[in-house]
């Protein structure tokens, strides 16, 4: 069967390599669709490509709640841009008939993720005892925009930061949160407007760089910036110091570790919830493009543009 690579410096390939055998531990799926993300780029050496994907049980073990048959989600599931991947049972979901392909192959990355940073803001307001708003960057991406509707429908008061202007207004007209945009040379006063004087609990930055941390100055004493992304690519530039009188915390928010670092009970609850968003806000799972085994190329060119306008997909059974 065909598997999908990166080489060494990130450039794609295809190779044939063996099929999983069926065993008593593992569910055999045959892979539909799979999502590439942004952090599917990371890493050294040559490495397997993509991390969750839709398709269909071939194999399950006996005990398991799964047949053949059934379509499924997968997350974390390394290298599944691949026709065939046997993945443990904890990392396979049964999938609604009412979620087409194209959400139920990118439903696990980013709407985890978002849970992952909402559970750590509500550390944040747990340990500080402050109900200020969220201050939410990279809110017109993929994953900011179901960070935004996940922490709006928890009744969380959220402020939203973008890059562009254009993206602002779609922001705040889209999802009826106040939004600045950093390429505004007076975002910081337009922010300090929008606050009116209250202190935010925490920030949940996807920008890094500079106005990454220009965004720590609106943190009340003690609050957290929960980071998720680092869509500049920038250092953040900070002196040591600068946490001494704020108390503030720094905490990396990373899906990779959802499985070992998140309770089964909370996974559950993950899961419920993400299907929940699937089903009643699909259009928070837009697609970019899709691409075969054959594009593989244009695909990772069309990912790096992070442009909002979508997840981009790799369709592994084109002709069906
Ligand atoms: N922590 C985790 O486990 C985890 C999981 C998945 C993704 N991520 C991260 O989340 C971030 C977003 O990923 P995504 O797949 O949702 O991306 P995406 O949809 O492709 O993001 C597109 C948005 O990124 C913004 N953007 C692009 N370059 C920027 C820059 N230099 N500074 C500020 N904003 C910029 C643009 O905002 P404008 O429209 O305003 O220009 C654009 O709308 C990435 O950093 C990714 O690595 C983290």
């Amino acid at each position: 069967m065909k598997a999908a690579f990166l080489d060494p410096s990130g450039v794609p390939f295809v190779r044939d390599v063996d099929d999983p055998e069926p065993a008593s531990d593992l569910v055999t799926v045959r892979v539909r669709r799979a999502a590439l993300h942004l952090g599917n780029l990371l890493g050294a050496g040559e490495r397997p490509l993509g991390s969750e994907a839709v398709g269909i049980v071939e194999h399950a073990p006996a005990d398991s709640p799964l047949a053949p048959g059934d379509r499924v989600g997968t997350f974390p599931a390394w290298g599944v841009v691949r026709e065939r991947i046997a993945l443990t049972p904890e990392r396979v979901f049964a999938v609604s008939d009412e979620v087409p392909d194209d959400v139920a192959a990118q439903l696990y990355v980013n709407a985890l993720t978002a849970q992952m940073v909402l559970r750590a803001f509500e550390r944040t307001t747990a340990r500080t005892g402050d109900d200020g708003p969220l201050i939410v960057s990279g809110a017109a991406s993929a994953l900011g925009r179901i960070l935004l509707a996940d922490a709006q429908d928890r009744g969380y008061d959220v402020v939203a930061v973008v890059r562009r202007v254009a993206s602002a207004e779609r922001v705040a007209a889209g999802f009826g949160v106040p939004a600045v945009a950093t390429s505004d040379a007076g975002w910081r006063a337009e922010l300090a407007r929008i606050l009116d004087g209250r202190a935010a609990a925490a920030v949940a930055d996807a920008h890094g760089g500079p106005d990454g941390h220009a965004l720590w100055a609106f943190l009340a004493r003690g609050g957290s910036v929960l980071q998720w992304g680092d869509l500049s690519g920038e250092p953040v530039g900070m002196r040591a110091s600068e946490l001494l009188p704020t108390e503030l915390r720094l905490e990396g928010v990373s899906v990779s570790r959802w499985l070992e670092a998140v309770a089964a009970g909370d996974r559950a609850a993950d899961v419920a919830r993400v299907e929940v968003l699937a089903r009643t806000r699909p259009e928070l799972f837009r697609v970019a493009q899709r691409f075969t085994l054959d594009t593989l190329g244009p695909a990772l060119e069309r990912l790096r543009r992070t442009d909002g306008s979508g997840t981009v997909l790799v369709d592994l059974m084109p002709d069906q």
